[in-house]
């Protein structure tokens, strides 16, 4: 990655404070089936890096088990606080995760991997992790096999020159061990202005220029206007991977 691709992936990464309510009303949950294959039902610490406004944090909690939340955006954290006000929030970012050593059962990462450096972020992750400890990764996909959602699609793409996601999943590496994968699909009641929202909080729509963002949004308004959907569908994949013994 060139300098300026790093600054223009920072920028981005950096936005998301500035549209937070926007996410919290637009972006969907995880279903419960993802979160049981991402965090072992033992984990007594978990961890929600990247956390945002806590959508995966809130499917975390289990009799017995401390989680915790990491995410680097005041506004994130803000928002998370409103919405989960019992849940410790830690400002860090996956390149420096402010918890001891070895202290971690589980360290999940919702829609957040592919904004960390990867030479940093995973040694970071197996120092925070006890031996055998899980490290979760999961992004909720919208399903373009169905035509209005790639409609949408081609739209942002158009609009906004929305980035082709490298999830940097096979750069884990040693220490873990093997990476498991799994997708789940399943779709979330959305009304008309939740998929405005959900439009509205990507970072590579809160970083345009104001005319731009107006043509974008006014594209989607009269998509959803023509095929009113009552739901997303989504793919929600999954990656897992164990660390192995120091
Ligand atoms: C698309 S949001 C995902 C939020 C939440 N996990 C969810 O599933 O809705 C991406 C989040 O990653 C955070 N982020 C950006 N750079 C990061 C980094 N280097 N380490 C950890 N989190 C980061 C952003 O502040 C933002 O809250």
């Amino acid at each position: 990655m060139t300098t300026a691709e790093e600054h223009e992936k920072y920028r981005q990464a950096s936005s998301f404070g500035a549209a937070a309510d926007a996410y919290e009303r637009g972006r969907p949950p995880y279903p419960p089936e993802a979160v049981a294959w991402l965090v072992p039902e033992h984990a007594r610490t978990v961890v929600d890096l990247g956390a945002g406004t806590g959508k995966l944090t809130r499917a975390l909690p289990a009799p017995g088990r401390d989680v915790v939340a990491v995410e680097p955006s005041a506004g994130m954290r803000e928002q998370f606080s409103r919405v989960l006000p019992d849940v410790r929030v830690l400002d860090g970012t996956g390149e420096a995760i402010p918890l001891p050593d070895a202290s971690v059962d589980a360290l999940v990462c919702a829609q957040a991997w592919h904004w960390v450096d990867p030479r940093r972020a995973v040694p970071e992750a197996a120092r925070v992790l006890r031996s055998g400890g899980r490290l979760g990764l999961v992004w909720n996909l919208r399903d373009v096999s169905v035509p209005w959602v790639a409609e949408l699609d081609r739209i942002l793409r158009d609009c906004a020159a929305a980035p082709t996601e490298d999830r940097q999943v096979g750069r884990l590496g040693t220490p873990f061990g093997a990476i498991e994968r799994q997708d789940f699909r399943w779709s979330h009641p959305m009304t008309a202005e939740e998929v405005m929202d959900m439009v509205a909080s990507r970072s590579y729509v809160i970083t345009l220029e104001p005319a731009a963002r107006a043509e974008l949004l006014g594209r989607v308004h009269a998509l959803l206007d023509a095929t009113r959907p009552r739901d997303m569908p989504y793919v929600t994949e999954c990656y897992r991977a164990e660390l192995g013994s120091r």
